[in-house]
């Protein structure tokens, strides 16, 4: 039968992949070696009721547990993806994978827990979050939210810090693009920036200029380009580097955090590291699309197969996708989303006459671990533990010790990495519900062999043991790492301040 019923023929919550057996509550783990994002060792891992009680060489145990060798490979927490978007509603559409199908793929590809993206409902983030806790009951994973930030008023401000205290969000997205939408205008950022300091949320931007854009997109269909390609042209690489910077000083300027997801170019990049070489707290978010795909896709003559390459940012010539390698591995750039925001080859053609019309965004949810570990580690950039700081533990959400962790008391949320098997990618056997992969036909080392979530497993040969409405909404605690510090460097400001203000005004 299908490795994943569900795939592309829709949910059926009842019948769907549920086996009790696998659920035991109790695991061993045996002869692996355990990877935490500041050391390795061989050590077994014991886990009850979905959690990780103990973690050291030669555990014993009962014969009422189901034991897992893990002899030759690796033990590590399974990934956190910071960048999903499951069930929007986006560009006239609705992405194809939801809270079930899209989470089933992740877990099939080692991720068990992602952090998606909250839209407000007119305006409103309590209306946009009761939506999105609506939609996320099906979960078979662990997640959490973020939230996007649209118009600005009063309710707005107050609803950020219902979403910060009540409801467990500590981070909120800005729209520098996508004019007429989602867009928000410099004012609007610069109040958010603010609210989101007071508050100990992180302040998230997607950087492009969407206003330029609007005019690039206009100078294409003058031009008569109105395929896939024109969407990478209208909006180059240039307007990215300029939204990024702007961002970049409007934080400084503020004295707040700031993370840039989705960062696609190598002018965005310097931009990051510049300001981070300067001392400034900014985070910056490569996706798996960007780090090993070039733009060459956009220009093939048939349109479904182009089309699935558009997102926004957009994909950059061959270049961009090395140089953002290089800056993860040296510390430039901290973690590694995906973006996942899947339309199929029908939501694609809305745009076969029109590039602006086509949905944005690609695939990844399922991909990024093994491409991760293909691209960085198999290539010699990065060590294993930097894999595990990358694709799972970086502390900015929060979320730490309990997620991104093997250790006692850490939620059981762990892959069986075996880096002598090999993946391969199809779109025809992959299991997100989407009909095209971005990544068709890639092969690489390395596989994820068994991924537990909240204890139980839940792949394994190759199959899907899934069961909906398991997964937990993970709330996240405001003021992380990146808020140390902060008060320090305002006082100092504000006292740097007293002495040449005092004196030119008793002077006048
Ligand atoms: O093309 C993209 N990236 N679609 C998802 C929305 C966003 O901008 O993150
Ligand atoms: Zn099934
Ligand atoms: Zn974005
Ligand atoms: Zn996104």
């Amino acid at each position: 039968s299908n490795q994943f019923c569900d795939a592309g023929i829709g949910y059926r919550e009842s019948t769907c992949g549920i086996s009790p057996s696998s659920s035991s509550s109790k695991l061993l783990i045996k002869g692996g070696t355990v990877v935490n994002a500041h050391q390795q060792e061989i050590a077994d891992v014991y886990v009850e009721d979905g959690v990780i009680v103990a973690v050291k060489p030669n555990i014993k145990v009962g014969d009422d547990v189901t034991l897992l060798d893990a002899t030759g490979k690796y033990i590590m927490p399974g990934g956190i993806d910071p960048h999903t978007h499951l069930a929007m509603e986006f560009m006239g559409t609705e992405t194809i994978d939801d809270f079930f199908s899209g989470q089933a793929a992740a877990l099939a590809g080692g991720t068990t827990m992602h952090i998606d993206f909250v839209i407000p409902v007119n305006g409103s983030l309590v209306a946009g979050f009761e939506a999105y806790e609506r939609k996320a009951k099906k979960s078979c994973m662990d997640y959490g939210f973020h939230m996007a930030i649209t118009k600005w008023d009063e309710s707005v401000s107050r609803e950020m810090e219902i979403m910060v205290n009540e409801k467990g969000i500590n981070s909120f997205k800005f729209f520098m693009a996508y004019k007429g939408s989602l867009m928000i205008n410099d004012e609007l950022l610069l109040q958010g920036l603010k609210r989101c300091k007071s508050l100990g949320a992180l302040a998230m931007v997607h950087a492009e200029n969407g206003d330029a854009v609007f005019e690039g997109q206009k100078r294409m269909i003058e031009l008569g380009i109105t395929g896939p390609e024109g969407h990478a042209l209208s909006r180059p690489a240039v307007l990215e580097g300029e939204a990024t910077a702007r961002a970049i000083r409007l934080a400084r300027f503020v004295n707040t955090p700031l993370y840039v997801v989705h960062v696609m170019s190598i002018d965005a990049m310097e931009e990051i590291a510049k300001a981070r070489k300067s001392g400034q707290k900014v985070i910056g978010e490569p996706v798996v699309s960007g780090l090993v795909l070039d733009d060459s896709g956009l220009w093939d003559p048939d349109f479904i197969t182009a089309a699935k390459y558009v997102m926004s940012p957009p994909i950059r010539e061959s270049g961009h996708d090395k140089a953002l390698q290089a800056a993860l591995s040296t510390g430039v750039l901290q973690l590694v989303g995906t973006d996942h925001c899947v339309f199929n080859s029908t939501q694609k053609a809305f745009g076969i006459d029109d590039f602006r019309k086509i949905p944005n965004g690609v695939n990844g949810i399922e991909e990024r671990m093994h491409l991760v570990w293909d691209t960085m580690v198999e290539s010699g950039q990065i060590s294993v533990t930097d894999y595990v700081r990358i694709t799972s533990t970086e502390w900015i959400f929060n979320l730490y010790p309990r997620k991104g962790a093997i250790l006692a008391g850490s939620d059981a949320d762990i892959i069986i990495f075996n880096p002598n098997s090999s993946f391969e990618i199809r779109a025809s056997s992959h299991h997100s519900r989407t009909d095209t992969n971005v990544f068709d036909g890639r092969k690489g080392k390395g596989k994820v062999e068994v991924t537990i979530a909240g204890g139980r497993v839940v792949w394994q040969d190759d199959e899907l043991k899934v069961v909906p409405g398991s997964g937990k909404y993970i709330e996240m605690p405001p003021f992380s790492y990146l808020f140390n510090g902060i008060d320090k460097a305002d006082a100092k400001y504000l006292s740097s301040l007293q002495a040449p203000v005092g004196r030119f005004n008793s002077a006048s």
